[in-house]
């Protein structure tokens, strides 16, 4: 990825957290997901009274995209902090995340692009997040 179409990402997932729904935790996360053909979907994590509802910003992201029929996918950045915070803290993505990138990626390609901004950024494979993932490939016998 060009350091151009990071930081693409990394303002879309902003622009996406501006719509996190987070009135119980106050933690605002944004994701933008770059998919086959560079169209960019995102998403925001959406809270829940009952709180187990409630949806990280990566998965709403990933959930829209298979729910239109993409499911072809190159990075993701994730932008999140307290919405009272002045800058954002790495938000590095939980562990149901991870396991749903698994369900959906290649876990030595696929980046994972975790930012405070536009310039300060970590990148990871989701294998160095992920190590050992169980994935759709266990249960094809193929491993
Ligand atoms: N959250 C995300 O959106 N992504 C993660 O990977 C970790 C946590 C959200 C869920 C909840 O709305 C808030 O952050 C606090 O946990």
């Amino acid at each position: 990825m060009t350091e151009q179409n990071i930081r693409t990402l990394i303002r879309r997932a902003m622009e996406a957290r501006m719509n996190s729904y987070s009135p119980y935790s106050g933690y605002m996360v944004g994701a933008a997901l770059l998919c086959d053909k560079d169209v960019i979907i995102g998403g925001c994590n959406v809270e829940n009274a009952a709180f187990s509802p409630t949806n990280c910003a990566e998965r709403t992201a990933f959930f829209k995209a298979v729910s239109e029929g993409i499911k072809d996918f190159r990075a993701i950045a994730i932008v999140g902090g307290h919405r009272d915070a002045e800058k954002l803290d790495f938000a590095h993505p939980c562990g149901v995340c991870r396991q749903v990138m698994q369900e959906f990626c290649d876990a030595d390609t696929f980046q994972i692009i975790v930012a405070k901004n536009e310039s300060e950024y970590q990148i990871y494979k989701l294998r160095e997040l992920l190590p050992y993932g169980f994935g759709p490939d266990n249960l094809k016998g193929d491993l």
